[in-house]
């Protein structure tokens, strides 16, 4: 099949090109998927593209004009697409709704660690020949709560994790694990807030989810408190945040996803002025840390969502059942 594989990076290519037992032809292109680049993709029967790869009714339209019958996401979410517009036009779209669930899991704990034993600022100081560890106490996880909101594939396998750790886990999720029952208790939201020594957000990004982290929410909090999201920007307000981070009612912070990611993440904008105020007001906390949506970039992570995106293209070419389809 001739696939046009829009927003690639290096690592793109390379795990694509390995995985691809298939022979699909396929052409790399590091540009986003947008309306001035759309042209590229003419004469393509399927394009690939990635979380920040807005695609709307107007370019669905003129994708299947041009013969592009299948949209191919490397990611599990699609809110990026206009899927009623693809069923309108004829176009099949397929995703990957699980690479590893471990990569985010244990990116989350990475992200946990390194704010409670301030390692960054360990690391700098050492360097500099500054041994001393004025700033840099923390407090033993074991024994503390800590409350994961939403318990599917990523937040049980983070509870897993913590529960190592030798900790009293809260659950939130409108459906119950019987492993997360096992290792902890299900509560309600209120009872989660105010409890938690740390809390995880793994839940998806929907209308009831967006801002679940607001003002009113962060009063219900302990006092240094910390929060953690490696799942989706909006699922926070970020100026509530700030507000809550100022006031010292905010222990830390580790995020990998920010609100307004779009306009930065994936790409180097180290020589450029950054006009994301908010953002750039997050960077100045010393205890807040935030990476780059990477909780997925794991060498395993990438192999699977190469594997899958191809097969599922192989599979919609000899007419098999693809069980990725977005429906
Ligand atoms: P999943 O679908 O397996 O689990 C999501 C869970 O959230 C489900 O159990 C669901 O019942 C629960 N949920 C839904 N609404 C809820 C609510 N209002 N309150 C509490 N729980 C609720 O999804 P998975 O694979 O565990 O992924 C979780 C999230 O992680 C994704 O939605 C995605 O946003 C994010 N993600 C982030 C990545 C990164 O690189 N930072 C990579 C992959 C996923």
């Amino acid at each position: 099949m001739k696939l046009a594989l829009f927003s690639s990076k290096p690592y793109d290519e390379k795990y694509f090109n390995r995985e691809n037992k298939f022979n699909h032809e396929i052409t790399f292109f590091s540009t986003r998927l947008n309306e001035q680049t759309l042209s590229l993709a003419k004469g393509y029967t399927a394009v690939c593209v990635f979380v920040n790869d807005k695609i709307d009714r107007a370019m669905i339209a003129t994708l299947a004009k041009n013969g592009t019958q299948f949209i191919a996401l490397r990611c599990a979410g699609f809110n990026n697409i206009d899927f009623e517009a693809c069923k309108e036009f004829g176009i099949i779209v397929c995703r990957v709704p699980a690479y590893s669930p471990y990569a985010v899991a244990e990116h989350t704990a990475a992200l946990m660690l390194t704010l409670n034993r301030r390692i960054t600022r360990a690391y700098n100081r050492v360097k500099e020949g500054n041994f001393s560890l004025d700033g840099l106490l923390g407090f033993d996880i074991h024994g503390k709560t800590i409350g994961i909101i939403g318990t599917g594939q990523i937040g049980e396998c983070f509870a897993n994790i913590m529960n190592g750790f030798g900790t009293r886990l809260l659950f939130v999720d409108p459906f119950e694990s019987s492993k997360c029952q096992s290792m902890g208790e299900y509560t309600d939201l209120d009872t989660l807030f105010k409890e938690s020594d740390i809390i995880s957000l793994h839940c998806p990004l929907r209308p009831e989810t967006h801002h679940l982290i607001n003002d009113a929410s962060i009063a219900k909090m302990k006092n240094k408190v910390m929060i953690l999201n490696t799942s989706r920007g909006a699922l926070i307000d970020t100026h509530a945040l700030i507000r809550g981070l100022k006031q010292s009612q905010l222990g830390s912070v580790g995020l990998d996803v920010y609100e307004e990611e779009a306009e930065l993440f994936f790409e180097d904008c180290s020589d450029t002025i950054i006009q994301d105020d908010t953002f750039m007001r997050l960077t100045t906390f010393p205890n807040v840390i935030i990476t780059g949506h990477q909780a997925f970039f794991t060498s395993t992570a990438l192999s699977n969502i190469a594997e899958t995106t191809l097969q599922n293209l192989d599979d919609l070419e000899f007419e098999r059942l693809c069980l990725n389809l977005v429906e």
